[in-house]
């Protein structure tokens, strides 16, 4: 990465917290509230009657964990009694899984599966027994036999090389760890412990051989994350070599995750100038060890699926990082699960543990809230994705896609990045707009430069006065 002229000046002249990172547009603050069960049903009827080919994601949420990490805004409960886990998994999950494809067969709607993700939290919490009925219930449901990705979220502490082996003889074939980094005192301050000797345990030769990708979760912007234990988790992170790594930088949004304040208790964090060095040695690093970028946040050896889908330009980005693009639309269950059908419908279950149970207790889905696109979200939208994972927009491509004249369109925007281009962060031609590598660093914020929502005008204490009137929706 040659951003030498990264400077203060330029940091200060141009970054922005933006409380949120593009992997929707327009962003979950700006869905419907009154889009609940009825009108998801509905968007599922429509859209799949329109798109029965189009290939499915199919995303299950866990959200237990038995420890909290301090730094965690993932959707998660914490607890040591198995029981509430078997709870909401018999009780609630399966009853989601039977509302959701009874209504589905009574449309007549057979779901073109070709993915499953487990996320949470921690679905390595299920013991064996339990994760394999999961998977029966599933089989139920739809055909195994055309899946390709079935990843699942590890919590490496939760593991071991049987577990691991035992989920592959269950169909899955793609793993994500929660690693962020092996320095033991920034793992104190995050509430951790996991050494980097854990991962040599685990990935043993049998498990590699099982699982040909697989994909190492980084934190940027830890606790007591310093250049040298940045320096050393890279030399542990490229001995294990995992074939896909996502630097991410950390969100820090105490109004969500309380125990962050935690993390601060000995001392601050990195600041937004210590954060792009930190970035920037990961990416050195996996450079110099022959790793390519694949979108902002995002590394993978070459010839890796996401490596070749970017060069076929399939990639997408969304909430589960960058993806190799099979599959994009996703059919969510579990509490917080997320829904996004073609660029027409974004949808979301209930976070709130109680409200996600009353629902299914009631016989309806659980839908906190959704959104039916307009044309003009659809064309942002799809900017978003070329802007974070590609750096560049081809207006060619944009106008031939949705049938507008780029220039005319986004005139008002383009003449914003007037700056950006003086100060090379960005490239104008009358083909193309292209993110340079200096500007690469601030990618998310030029995202925002096309929010017509929230565009970079709106100051950070008013995206959080809009966050909080959202919060009066119980979630
Ligand atoms: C559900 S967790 C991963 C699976 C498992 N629970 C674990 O921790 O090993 C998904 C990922 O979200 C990321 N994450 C959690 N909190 C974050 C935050 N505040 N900012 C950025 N990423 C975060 C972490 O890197 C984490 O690995
Ligand atoms: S990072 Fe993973 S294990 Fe830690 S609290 Fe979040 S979901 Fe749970």
């Amino acid at each position: 990465m040659e951003n030498t002229k990264l400077t203060a000046d330029l940091i200060k002249k141009y970054h922005q917290d933006l409380v949120y990172n593009y992997s929707q547009y327009p962003t979950k603050d700006y869905w419907d509230y009154e889009f609940k069960d009825e009108q998801y049903k509905q968007s599922l009827n429509d859209w799949i009657s329109k798109n029965k080919n189009e290939p499915i994601i199919f995303y299950v949420h866990t959200p237990f964990c038995e420890q909290l990490c301090y730094f965690c805004t993932c959707s998660k409960l914490i607890t040591k009694n198995y029981d509430t886990v078997k709870d909401y998994l018999y009780n609630y999950l399966f009853k989601e899984i039977d509302l959701l494809f009874d209504f589905l067969d009574k449309k007549k709607i057979k779901l073109n599966v070709k993915e499953i993700y487990f996320g949470g939290g921690s679905p390595t919490y299920y013991k064996k027994e339990d994760f394999k009925k999961l998977v029966d219930k599933l089989k139920g449901k739809f055909d195994f036999s055309k899946l390709g990705d079935f990843t699942v979220e590890i919590d490496p502490r939760r593991v071991d090389e049987e577990k691991l082996l035992f989920y592959n003889d269950c169909g899955v074939n793609r793993l994500s760890f929660g690693v962020q980094e092996f320095d033991a005192e920034v793992q104190r301050r995050i509430n951790r412990e996991q050494p980097a000797e854990l991962f040599h345990s685990i990935l043993t030769k049998k498990v590699k051989e099982k699982y040909k990708t697989f994909n190492f979760d980084l934190l940027i912007g830890l606790p007591g994350q310093t250049n040298d234990s940045m320096e050393k988790t890279m030399d542990k992170l490229i001995k294990i070599r995992p074939p896909q790594v996502q630097p991410m930088l950390l969100a820090y949004k105490p109004w969500v995750a309380k125990a962050q304040i935690k993390m601060v208790k000995d001392g601050p964090l990195p600041d937004s100038f210590d954060r792009k060095q930190l970035f920037k040695i990961a990416a050195d690093r996996l450079s110099k060890a022959g790793y390519v970028r694949a979108g902002f946040e995002t590394y993978v050896l070459p010839n890796d699926p996401i490596d070749v889908a970017m060069k076929e330009k399939k990639a997408y980005y969304n909430s589960l990082g960058v993806q190799k693009g099979a599959a994009t639309n996703f059919v969510s269950i579990g509490s917080s699960g997320q829904g996004s059908l073609g660029d027409e419908y974004y949808s979301q279950n209930f976070y709130s543990m109680n409200l996600y149970k009353k629902c299914l207790d009631e016989g309806k889905l659980p839908i906190y809230r959704g959104i039916k696109l307009s044309e003009d979200d659809k064309i942002r939208r799809y900017l978003m994705n070329e802007v974070r994972t590609y750096f560049k927009i081809k207006f060619e491509e944009i106008e031939n896609v949705f049938k507008i004249n780029f220039k005319e369109y986004f005139s008002k925007e383009l003449l914003s990045l007037a700056e950006h281009v003086k100060d090379e962060l960005v490239s104008i031609s009358n083909e193309s707009l292209i993110i340079t590598e200096l500007g690469k660093n601030f990618a998310p914020q030029i995202a925002n430069v096309f929010d017509k929502y929230d565009p970079p005008s709106v100051t950070y204490n008013e995206r959080l006065k809009r966050i909080n009137k959202v919060a009066v929706h119980p979630s």
